[in-house]
């Protein structure tokens, strides 16, 4: 009953998300998230559309909010369409239950629910948003960086709330101004025509990108192109099918990962970034994560492995969505390589694949410290989770694993997911 309940919703939330189009890319009309003067009621979007445009705080009109926002801040002004209390395509953060977590309403999108938030401030990124209850986390400042205090810390430091960088050409070369007119979004490869510019992967900020109401962050303007990647049209849903079999992985939602993510981390998290595997077995001082930090040997165990005492499957037919990796071909290729309408993928590892942050991090939020895809801190990583069945908190650890039959598949004993590439158990 709940998964009907989750696929009927997350049908409808696509029904919704297609015919609701708003960015499509790159920058959607002002009115979305901007009030010149706080008139209304009404003529908003999503929340606004019935209410006065300024959400939240009740000023007299003519008065709105810095930068003349319809939220309290920018993040809140996000929320206002992507905070809801039921999982929908790009919903990302729940609101059933702020302060705590509702196990059967969180979103599954790959960047993961900012709901975890409740569980405490180690799980996410402690974006701020007064309207929605988030606030800063009580050490501001990014680890790995010191110049900035994570003041005004928001959706818009990593996210283009204008979105505009672009696609241009064959699909990998980039521009932010000029480059042509964005004809939609280029995080999907739906009807995408060659040649055509669409917006960057997910509207993320890249080369030029200063948000104003981040502060005085020496990391901005962000230096880098942003990531190139290509997700699946519907990608905020269960993983409940997920399984392993000696012939594929399936029954999970594929990001095709080109190429730029650890480099756009590294924007706020310098010190942990690294442009290769740099020295030999011994001498490298922080795990390589990078455009050129190469998979090389590892790429045999990811290939081989499956699960804990598992090492029987086969290249082409292993890639689990839950350690990604970067191929560093081209956005076309990512395309090819991820079948994303079906959710088997021939992604293979070699060994100039390479290993990037999100390989072991979510980008929003996820249910264990350090925002880990995996639970980290246990020896048996999948713990007391027993499929739903009974026992507190059970429904949570499903939640954390996007209801993947994670018992069953990897089984009670499975080990830290680092063994995916070091095969150490
Ligand atoms: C998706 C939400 C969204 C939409 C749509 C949007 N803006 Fe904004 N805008 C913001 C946010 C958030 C900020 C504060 C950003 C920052 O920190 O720099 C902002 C800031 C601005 C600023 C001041 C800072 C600057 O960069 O110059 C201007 C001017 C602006 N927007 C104009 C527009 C115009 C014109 C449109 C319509 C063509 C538009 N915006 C559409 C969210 C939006
Ligand atoms: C008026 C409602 C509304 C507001 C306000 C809004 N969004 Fe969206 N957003 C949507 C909808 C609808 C979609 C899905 C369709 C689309 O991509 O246009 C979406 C999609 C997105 C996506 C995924 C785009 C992709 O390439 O797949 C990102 C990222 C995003 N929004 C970021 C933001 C940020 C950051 C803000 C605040 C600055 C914001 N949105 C404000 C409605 C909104
Ligand atoms: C630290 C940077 C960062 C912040 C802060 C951030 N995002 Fe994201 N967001 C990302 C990245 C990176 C992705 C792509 C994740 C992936 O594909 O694995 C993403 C993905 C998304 C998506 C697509 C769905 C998903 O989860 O993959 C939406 C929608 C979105 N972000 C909206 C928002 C909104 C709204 C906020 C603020 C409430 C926000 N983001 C804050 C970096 C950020
Ligand atoms: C715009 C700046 C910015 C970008 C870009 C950014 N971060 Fe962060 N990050 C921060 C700030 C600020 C903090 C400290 C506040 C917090 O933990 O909420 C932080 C904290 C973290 C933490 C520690 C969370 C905890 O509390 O244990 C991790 C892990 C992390 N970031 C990973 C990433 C990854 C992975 C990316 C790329 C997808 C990324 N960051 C991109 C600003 C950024
Ligand atoms: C996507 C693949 C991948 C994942 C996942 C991964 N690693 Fe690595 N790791 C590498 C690569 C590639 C290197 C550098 C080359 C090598 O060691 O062969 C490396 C290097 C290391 C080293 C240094 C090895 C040396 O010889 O100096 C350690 C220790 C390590 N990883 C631990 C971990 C831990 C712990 C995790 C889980 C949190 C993890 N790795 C997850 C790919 C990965
Ligand atoms: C091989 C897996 C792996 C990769 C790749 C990786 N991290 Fe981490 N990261 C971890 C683990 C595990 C922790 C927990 C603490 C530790 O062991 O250092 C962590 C902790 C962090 C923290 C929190 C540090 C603190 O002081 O609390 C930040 C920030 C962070 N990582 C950012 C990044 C960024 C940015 C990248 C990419 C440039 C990245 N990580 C790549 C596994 C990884």
């Amino acid at each position: 009953m709940k998964f009907m309940k989750i696929a009927v919703a997350a049908a409808l939330a696509m029904a919704f998300g297609q015919a609701q189009a708003l960015h499509d890319g790159g920058v959607a009309h002002c009115d979305a998230c901007h009030t010149m003067h706080n008139s209304g009621p009404g003529g908003g979007e999503g929340t606004n559309a019935t209410a006065p445009r300024m959400t939240n705080r009740a000023l007299p009109v003519g008065e709105t909010n810095p930068w003349l926002l319809q939220g309290t801040d920018p993040s809140s002004t996000c929320l206002n369409c992507h905070g809801d209390t039921s999982p929908s395509s790009y919903h990302v953060l729940d609101t059933t239950t702020p302060g705590t977590i509702s196990p059967t309403t969180l979103n599954y999108a790959p960047g993961g629910d900012f709901a975890w938030l409740a569980t405490g401030e180690r799980k996410g990124h402690n974006i701020l948003a007064v309207d929605f209850g988030l606030g800063p986390d009580s050490r501001p400042t990014p680890p790995g960086q010191t110049a900035y205090t994570g003041g005004g810390f928001s959706c818009v430091s990593c996210h283009d709330p204008h979105g505009q960088n672009r696609y241009t050409g064959t699909g990998d070369a980039m521009a932010r101004v000029g480059g042509g007119a964005i004809v939609g979004g280029g995080s999907t490869d739906s009807g995408v025509v060659a040649g055509e510019v669409r917006g960057a992967y997910r509207l993320l900020g890249g080369l030029g990108w200063t948000p104003k109401s981040s502060g005085n962050f020496a990391g901005f303007p962000v230096g880098t192109l942003p990531p190139i990647a290509v997700a699946p049209a519907t990608y905020n849903k269960s993983e409940g099918s997920f399984d392993i079999t000696a012939t594929g992985i399936t029954g999970q939602v594929v990001v095709g990962y080109v190429s730029g993510m650890s480099e756009f981390c590294g924007t706020c998290h310098g010190a942990m970034h690294t442009n290769a595997v740099d020295g030999a077995s011994g001498s490298m001082l922080r795990h390589p994560s990078g455009n050129d930090a190469q998979m090389g040997d590892v790429q045999a165990n990811y290939n081989a492995y499956l699960r804990t005492g598992d090492m029987t499957g086969a290249a082409g037919q292993t890639y689990d969505a839950l350690v990604p990796f970067e191929l560093q071909t081209t956005r076309a290729d990512a395309v090819t390589r991820s079948s994303l309408t079906t959710e088997t993928t021939n992604i293979q590892a070699s060994a100039s694949t390479t290993v990037m942050c999100l390989s072991c991090h979510r980008a929003h939020a996820s249910a264990f410290d350090s925002m880990l895809r995996w639970d980290y801190a246990k020896t048996f990583v999948i713990g007391t989770y027993s499929d739903g069945v009974s026992g507190s908190g059970t429904a949570a650890q499903r939640a954390a694993y996007y209801l993947r039959p994670a018992s069953q598949e990897y089984g009670q004993y499975q080990r830290s997911l680092c063994n995916k590439c070091h095969a150490k158990d």
